[in-house]
């Protein structure tokens, strides 16, 4: 039941009160505070009278959901991502899609070049053997040998903003960059090749297109075994652009690394088999994960959300 005259907003993650406090003025928040994500018979109930949904990545908003979302004006994702909502569905009823572009474009490629690092110099590897009491014998000249990030090939999938601003970072590290994009795309320093071409002649690949049907699974069994051997992948894109399946027999075998920050299911369930394995960085979904990113991101997701609850069209709009 309605409690005043004011908008209602579902928010189903927990915010910061601050945050909060910049919708109070305009609408009543009825906000999910769990540590578990919002049940879906909570969420569509919640739904039924709210003309605003504020949610992230982790609420799947598809039809069944809007089935039950009729006041429904505006939903504004606290991410750049949107493949978790059918924005299509969402538009043939008349709901404005909003989310965060831009602003965690350098977190996350700060993070791609991170995992490279960490995997080319393996200093993940080396600091829990150092924990674990390895380090026993001096100084010798074939310990713990890595690869150099400096001059390697890397091969960029998807030379949007992320893509380019990875590119942007490698130049400094002298390497070459093989670039492939869905619309071919002209990148300093970067060297437009066909998606397989670029899986063959890569010592490292990064990804950076956006998840959706026709890029589910790009990395399949079939690519992977055209990755040379030794070959390192690394992923803070979406979990769903790469076959994990195939990914782990290919590194069960011993025939490439990889460096991951996004999986086919989040969190990570306790029995994946890529926590036994060694030759990969695994890191939970953290590629926008600095205060400011995510300050900038609640920034914008709530200038979405209060423009489509008063009407106007949304500053940063789901692209069409
Ligand atoms: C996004 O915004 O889509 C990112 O995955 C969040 O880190």
């Amino acid at each position: 039941m309605r409690k005043s005259s004011m908008p209602k907003v579902v928010v189903t993650v927990p915010l910061p009160a601050e945050v909060l406090a910049t919708i109070a003025p305009h609408a009543d928040c009825q906000v999910w505070t769990e540590r578990e994500l919002i049940p879906s018979a909570v969420l569509h109930d919640w739904l039924r009278d709210a003309d605003g949904l504020l949610c992230s990545l982790t609420t799947s908003i598809g039809e069944e959901t809007l089935q039950h979302a009729n006041a429904l004006k505006v939903i504004s994702s606290i991410s750049v991502g949107l493949d978790h909502i059918n924005v299509d569905a969402a538009r043939q009823r008349g709901i404005d899609v909003g989310h965060t572009p831009g602003v965690l474009v350098d977190s996350t490629a700060d993070l791609a070049v991170g995992l490279m690092l960490d995997s080319c110099r393996r200093i993940t590897e080396a600091d829990r053997m150092v924990r674990a009491g390895g380090w026993d014998a001096p100084w010798s000249t074939a310990f713990l040998l890595g690869r150099d990030l400096s001059g390697a090939t890397v091969g960029i999938v998807g030379l949007g903003p992320i893509g380019q601003a990875v590119a942007k970072r490698l130049r400094g590290f002298g390497c070459r960059l093989l670039g492939w994009n869905r619309t071919p795309r002209p990148v300093l320093g970067v060297e437009l090749v066909e998606l397989d071409e670029l899986f063959r002649a890569a010592d490292i690949i990064t990804l950076h297109t956006a998840l959706h049907s026709t890029t589910q699974h790009l990395v399949d069994a079939r690519r992977l075994a055209l990755m040379q051997e030794g070959a390192l992948l690394i992923n803070t894109g979406r979990g769903g652009l790469v076959d994990q399946g195939a990914l782990v027999q290919a590194l069960t075998s011993g025939r490439l690394w990889a460096g991951l920050d996004v999986y086919e299911q989040e969190p990570l369930p306790p029995e994946d088999p890529l926590l036994a394995l060694p030759n990969v960085v695994l890191s939970p979904h953290l590629g926008s994960a600095t205060l400011r990113t995510r300050e900038a991101m609640m920034r914008l997701a709530i200038a979405n959300l209060l423009a489509g609850l008063a009407g106007k069209p949304l500053p940063h709009a789901a692209p069409s």
